[in-house]
């Protein structure tokens, strides 16, 4: 696929489509529904992870790379999909962990059973004379970053859950290991990679204490510039030798100038990197487990900086609102009751038309939106259960805490697909591993293309990626910066000229245009409240978003 003219479809597998009733969805769940995606235009899914393992944090955690969970189904469901897929004209990309690995894997098991190759795998340390463990860090999932190696009187470092142990990539083996899986599925037809939190892989061989601030107790192992080096190898030794083959690196807290080595085309590493900060706007002081409104302006701001900073020095952007670890973005940044349709399709039409690739997760199609979950029994994230115990060991009541949890928790995103209004969504004919969010009578697959506005939206958004090099490549120029309830920027490539413009909010409003946008003759190209003639007193609809093109002289 040519990733600067495709978008990629996220396909959060356990909750996509179950075939077997298990209650979790499987290869063959998404193989039946490649003709679905092909309607919607895209040119390639990932699928996150599927191999072999306990589940703690629902397959991060992996114990075999070689393997398929039967809980997912076969080798053979799996060859068949690469199949299926290649037929409609659409790649497999897979999620690679190799940040970390299972405890249960093979190689944590041999290095505690006493094997010195495999202990050399992990990062292995001991506590300094007065302190408890090696440093002071803590897990992204809350307690001490380092857990007992065994009897050894040794700790391994496990950034998120215990269960999941950081590997040694100081370690040539560890190097050879991951090329050797990345091969192993591109010979079987896999045609891209996710690189899950691959920034973290590089980490000093002295581990210092951090000063117990966490931006800085982050930068001691993120980010570090042996990463360029790790990934330019396993470049040259897997991917890059397929010019066609898509990667994208998925970076914990990284920066732009970090991104832009990972991403910049001559330096050998990926095609192109996704960051969160501009899903932190609600995160008041760097806070995630609160509830608070979201910063407009911030987020304007930084999706601007990362548009410049990449798009003006070579690196590639990967664009997206939503995947599983985040709650749906029409819930958190719109208006999921009253403008439910023109949320979803406004925050799409701005997302897709900036400078990148394009993620659209699940459900987003279909403007699916957060459960809204009021008991902890429902939820099933190990992130969020411990956020849970910390806010009420901190003493909030259970009715505050459970609040930031429905604002925050990542479950939000991961409840069943919703195909139909049959029993579980039409989901599952078993019992839902997840339960379905309850408003799938009327959001659903069946009930969008028959009567929605928001699929054939999207179609329109991916087709139009594919036609226009303006899209694809155009310069990026912000408008209306500092505007509290439009988003705005323009896009020039040759001599055209496009201009959008999004109404964030759900008061309509006319906004004089005529500083920001020369005369000339605009034509419509796409709304989500359909056509409309150009005006320098452009009036924008709630939610409402909408570009129009020009040719230059
Ligand atoms: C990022 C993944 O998206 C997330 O789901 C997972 O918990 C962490 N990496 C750890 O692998």
């Amino acid at each position: 696929m040519d990733f600067k003219s495709g978008v990629i479809y996220q396909a959060y597998i356990k909750s996509f489509n179950d075939t077997d009733g298990n209650g979790i969805g499987d290869l063959k769940g998404i193989t039946e529904k490649i003709p679905y995606l092909e309607k919607l235009g895209v040119e390639m899914v990932w699928i996150n992870p599927f191999y072999p393992s306990p589940q703690n944090d629902n397959g991060y955690d992996i114990a075999d790379y070689y393997g398929i969970d039967p809980m997912f189904g076969t080798m053979d469901d799996f060859d068949e999909l690469i199949e299926v897929a290649e037929q409609h004209g659409i790649g497999i990309m897979m999620d690679l962990v190799i940040n970390h690995t299972s405890t249960e894997h093979e190689w944590f098991q041999k290095a505690l059973a006493g094997d010195e190759k495999y202990q050399d795998y992990y990062i292995l340390r001991e506590a300094p004379e007065g302190q408890k463990y090696p440093t002071n860090w803590v897990s992204k999932f809350g307690g001490p970053a380092w857990e007992p190696f065994g009897d050894t009187g040794k700790y391994y470092l496990s950034l998120f859950d215990p269960t999941q142990a950081d590997l040694n990539w100081r370690n040539p083996e560890v190097r050879k290991e991951a090329a050797d899986i990345v091969n192993f599925w591109m010979n079987k037809g896999v045609k891209g990679f996710r690189l899950d939190v691959i920034n973290l892989i590089g980490k000093d061989e002295e581990f210092v204490n951090s000063t117990g601030d966490l931006d800085q107790e982050k930068s001691l192992y993120t980010d570090n510039p042996i990463v360029h080096d790790y990934l330019k190898e396993l470049n040259h030794r897997s991917f890059g030798k397929y010019p066609e083959f898509v990667t994208v690196g998925e970076m914990s807290s990284t920066s732009i100038e970090s991104c832009i080595g990972y991403t910049k085309p001559e330096n050998d590493e990926l095609d192109m990197a996704f960051n969160f900060h501009h899903l932190k706007v609600d995160y008041p002081n760097g806070e995630k487990w609160t509830k608070a409104p979201f910063d407009f302006l911030e987020l304007k701001k930084i999706m601007n900086d990362w548009q410049i900073g990449l798009g003006e020095n070579g690196g590639w952007n990967a664009l997206f609102w939503n995947n599983h670890d985040q709650p749906r973005a029409i819930s958190r940044f719109g208006d999921d009751k009253n403008y439910r349709e023109k949320t979803t399709t406004s925050q799409a039409h701005i997302l897709h038309f900036l400078h990148g690739t394009p993620f659209v997760y699940q459900g987003e199609e279909i403007g699916m939106t957060d459960p809204y979950f009021d008991e902890m029994d429902q939820y099933q994230d190990v992130e969020s259960h411990n956020a849970y115990d910390s806010l009420i060991e901190e003493g909030k009541s259970h009715e505050e805490a459970i609040e930031i949890i429905k604002a925050k928790s990542r479950d939000n995103s991961r409840t069943p697909m919703q195909w139909n209004d049959e029993k579980h969504a039409g989901f599952t004919e078993g019992t839902p591993w997840i339960e379905v969010a309850d408003n799938y009578k009327v959001i659903n697959v069946e009930n969008e293309l028959e009567n929605g506005e928001i699929f054939n939206y999207y179609q329109k958004l991916i087709q139009l990626r594919k036609d226009m090099e303006i899209i694809q490549i155009g310069a990026y120029e912000p408008m209306f910066l500092e505007h509290e309830q439009v988003w705005a920027y323009r896009r020039k490539h040759d001599d055209q000229e496009l201009i959008t413009f999004s109404n964030f909010y759900g008061d309509p409003i006319t906004l004089d245009i005529s500083n920001e946008v020369e005369d000339g003759d605009w034509d419509y190209l796409l709304g989500n409240y359909g056509e409309k003639a150009f005006h320098k007193n452009l009036e924008l609809a709630p939610y409402e978003a909408v570009s129009f093109i020009r040719t230059t002289e």
